[in-house]
């Protein structure tokens, strides 16, 4: 049996009311709190910071982060909780609130920009602040992730600072939260967390300690993804999708993506097309393209998935399964083709050189060259 490693030091706390607990849970680790997250969701964080009073918790307020989580944006955070003598920050939102909180936190005692760690520059062994995360929408799992996913403008690049001392040391997971999300964002949210924890599941790095998380989530996420978009206000289908999310960031973090996230962060840099719109898009051809490579595993998604799949050989299996998620992910809104979305062939070459860059493409079941991720562009476009 291959050696296999699994690393996940992050309390969760989770369950609706959960959020309530914020302060009484945030105080053993810091008198003062810097609160990140968007400026749509200022009340939200506004009542966060009263929670945290409350409590004794001192807290400061950065609403700053757009949609996207840009070098700037960490950059600002980051002297803002210095300013204030931070002791523990707090990310409150999607993924680029967490990753903004993330990086800010982690970045906090390193003497250098953050741009110069966005382009390889080394972190000094010394760890950061204590990182908190609230997700209010059921996508990346950032809040167990050790990454941070942020994007430099100026040179187009979408690119992840990682380091094991970046996990959260605590996450509260309320599904509460999410029952305001409007349903497109519930469909492309949802639907990167549905990819990552099918390309978890099939990754060459996934195992025996991985695999029930990603198999569990990939089961929560198929049962609840559709109807969490038409009926946001099912408690039930929300709190699946957000443990669905949450299993999925566990699993991935640990075992990796595959060719969809290689490809979904060159295209989503280079057009800022939403991360899950593209991961949605890409997701069943890539799981066509993987499939004799990977076909039992695919065949057990299909089962997850809730498919009767009886009687069919393990290639067919997979392919129905391939086939239920682009038809499910169509009715709930993503689109299905990148030309529409102002993805042009003249452009291939570079994404396919950014992409043989990522480190999800090299965890792809299919060993992918660039005549591979050619022909996966070509077959999406
Ligand atoms: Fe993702």
């Amino acid at each position: 049996m291959a050696v296999t490693r699994f690393f996940l030091p992050t309390e969760i706390v989770a369950g609706a009311g959960s959020f309530a607990q914020l302060g009484k849970l945030v105080q053993p680790l810091g008198r003062r709190a810097l609160v990140v997250g968007s400026p749509g969701r200022r009340g939200l964080l506004e009542m966060a910071t009263a929670n945290l009073a409350a409590a004794g918790v001192e807290a400061g307020l950065y609403a700053g982060v757009g949609h996207e989580p840009t070098l700037d944006v960490v950059e600002t955070a980051r002297a803002q909780a210095r300013e204030m003598g931070a002791e523990v920050v707090i990310g409150i939102g999607g993924g680029s609130a967490m990753d903004a909180a993330k990086a800010a936190a982690g970045l906090y005692h390193q003497p250098g920009t953050v741009a110069e760690y966005h382009t390889g520059r080394k972190l000094d062994p010394r760890p950061g602040l204590p990182l908190v995360c609230v997700p209010t929408t059921a996508g990346t799992g950032a809040e167990v992730t050790k990454n941070a996913v942020l994007i430099d403008p100026a040179r187009r690049i979408k690119e992840s600072i990682r380091d094991d001392s970046w996990f959260a040391r605590l996450a509260v997971l309320d599904p509460e939260l999410t029952l305001s999300l409007p349903a497109a964002m519930t469909a492309s949210t949802g639907a990167d967390a549905l990819c990552q924890a099918i390309e978890s599941y099939v990754s060459i790095g996934a195992g025996p300690v991985s695999d029930p998380l990603a198999a569990e989530a990939v089961r929560l996420i198929g049962r609840s993804l559709e109807r969490a978009v038409t009926r946001g206000d099912d408690l039930a289908a929300r709190s699946d999708m957000l443990y669905g999310s949450l299993l999925a960031g566990m699993a991935m973090t640990n075992a990796r993506l595959g060719a969809v996230h290689g490809l979904a962060h060159p295209l989503g840099a280079r057009y800022h097309i939403a991360h899950g719109v593209l991961c949605g898009l890409l997701l069943p051809t890539v799981m066509d393209y993987n499939i004799d490579y990977a076909t039992d595993r695919y065949a057990r998604v299909a089962e997850l998935l809730g498919l009767d799949v009886r009687g069919l050989g393990a290639k067919e299996a997979g392919q129905r399964g391939a086939a239920w998620v682009r038809e499910l992910l169509a009715r709930i809104g993503i689109p299905m083709q990148l030309g529409p979305l102002g993805v042009k062939e003249a452009d291939f070459d570079g994404i396919i050189a950014e992409s043989l860059q990522q480190s999800s493409l090299k965890h792809n079941p299919r060993p992918m060259q660039a005549e591979d991720v050619r022909a996966v562009l070509v077959q999406a476009l």
